[in-house]
């Protein structure tokens, strides 16, 4: 059991789907008030009730992360349920394109959900934060913030982004207690990843073969994911500081 998380609320944002609601999962099992803020009513509402049959304290509150007034809405409830000390922004989206089919409308929404809406949200959060004598904030960014695929233009512009976000606000806001960092996962077996597996074939046969790519051999779990962004919430990683944890299977730094 996490002591640290006991009784405190953690924000978690995307929190009803893949790697979101494997954090909001692990951090009800060891105790945390979980709030989950999603634009998915129906997943969101499942994850509580499943969080909820499992012993843990678990709240949904309907959140458009990219909307400011839907952000204070949630947050003023997630306020009532106790102590805000920890926030992973998880919430986002996949896009593809190159820089000729990329249009402007699917730059702006991959900028909105994947990048501005971690600031939006920490912008609200972090004060909170700091009223409660500190905490700590997970961006999930990806590898392709560091290497990428071709055709996903806007997505490895906005996760790049976070990597830098992130380091910003890490170093403005340890002296405080404040420990900002994010994690850069490989491939993760999620909603957003069998959808884009399914565009390559038969879903099975194409996550074998990214898995393959690997270097440990297979595709990562939210699980491995969430157990990540425990350590970074954690006091064991406070001298940990606005960094970007690649957490990939070894993916990012093979040569073949
Ligand atoms: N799955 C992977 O392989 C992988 C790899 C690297 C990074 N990531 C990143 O991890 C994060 C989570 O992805 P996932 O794979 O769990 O995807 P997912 O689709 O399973 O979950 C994303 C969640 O974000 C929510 N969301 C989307 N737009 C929102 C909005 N405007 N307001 C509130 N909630 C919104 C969705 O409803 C969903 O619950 C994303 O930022 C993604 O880019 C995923």
């Amino acid at each position: 059991m996490k002591h640290w998380i006991k009784d405190k609320v953690a924000i978690i944002t995307g929190g009803a789907s893949g790697i979101g609601q494997a954090i909001a999962k692990e951090a009800a099992a060891h105790g945390a008030i979980v709030v989950i803020a999603d634009i998915n009513e129906e997943m969101g509402k499942n994850t509580v009730r499943s969080i909820v049959e499992n012993g843990g304290t678990a709240f949904f509150y309907s959140t458009d992360v990219t909307n400011k007034a839907s952000i204070a809405s949630m947050l003023a409830k997630a306020e009532n349920a106790g102590p805000i000390k920890y926030l992973a922004n998880s919430a986002g989206l996949q896009t593809y394109g190159t820089v000729d089919t990329t249009t402007e409308e699917v730059w702006d929404k991959t900028m909105d959900v994947n990048l501005k809406s971690m600031f939006l949200v920490t912008q609200q959060v972090l004060p909170k934060i700091r009223e409660n004598h500190g905490g700590s904030i997970v961006n999930i960014s990806s590898v392709q913030a560091m290497r990428c695929q071709k055709n996903v233009l806007a997505y490895a512009t906005s996760k790049g982004a976070v990597v830098a976000m992130t380091r910003s606000m890490g170093l403005d806001h340890a002296a405080e207690g404040i420990y900002i960092n994010c994690i850069c996962p490989g491939s993760i077996r999620t909603p957003m990843l069998e959808y884009g597996a399914a565009q390559h074939g038969s879903l099975e046969e194409v996550l074998k073969e990214w898995g393959s790519h690997h270097p440990i051999g297979r595709i990562g779990t939210p699980e491995e994911i969430a157990k990540t962004a425990m350590f970074l919430w954690s006091p064991d990683s406070n001298f940990i500081v606005g960094q970007a944890i690649v957490a990939d299977g070894g993916l990012g730094s093979v040569i073949l």
